[in-house]
């Protein structure tokens, strides 16, 4: 940020704090927040991430994705319940580091990312336009939440 940018964004501030309503708010820029809500992934990626989650996880989690008789579920309350309020990139590094279960790894960033997509979309959250990252860092700033935010005012 430079000099006159920085100036604009204080006085962009200090309009909205000096604003007693709050009016003014609406210009500042916005803070871009994203959660599994906002369609963090695409229908082709799912498509892409099914075949290879029923040759990889289906055995233990079953085809539905409703758990065996070791594995947990990876849908429905009591999973989105444990993930709520993490990020994807918490799942997507369970994933990497243990899953498939007996060779944990063996699974290209690519194929996981995909299997994760297959797995929002069971989870019935919304397909965007753009895929699923591959990092971890860039994952972790999408919030998993369980229930639809109620929308912004
Ligand atoms: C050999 C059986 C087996 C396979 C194959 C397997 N899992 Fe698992 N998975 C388990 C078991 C058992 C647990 C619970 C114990 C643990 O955490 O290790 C688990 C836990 C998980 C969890 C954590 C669920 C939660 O809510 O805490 C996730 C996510 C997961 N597996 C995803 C996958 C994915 C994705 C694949 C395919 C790439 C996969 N698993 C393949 C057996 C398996």
């Amino acid at each position: 940020m430079n000099v006159k940018m920085r100036n604009a964004a204080a006085i962009l501030v200090l309009a909205a704090m000096a604003c007693p309503l709050g009016l003014l708010r609406a210009q500042a820029p916005a803070v871009e927040s994203r959660s599994v809500w906002d369609g963090v992934y695409t229908e082709d990626q799912a498509k892409r991430g099914e075949p290879i989650y029923r040759k990889e996880c289906a055995a233990c989690h079953g085809d539905m994705l409703t758990g065996g008789e070791s594995a947990p579920p990876l849908t429905g309350g009591a999973f989105l319940a444990n993930w709520n309020g993490l990020t994807m990139g918490d799942l997507f590094d369970r994933i990497r580091k243990t899953m498939p279960q007996s060779v944990p790894g063996r699974l290209t960033r690519q194929q996981d990312a995909d299997i994760l997509a297959f797995v929002l979309r069971v989870n019935k959250f919304p397909v965007g336009k753009t895929e699923l990252y591959r990092q971890s860092e860039m994952l972790r700033e999408i919030r998993f939440e369980a229930t639809k935010p109620a929308p912004k005012k």
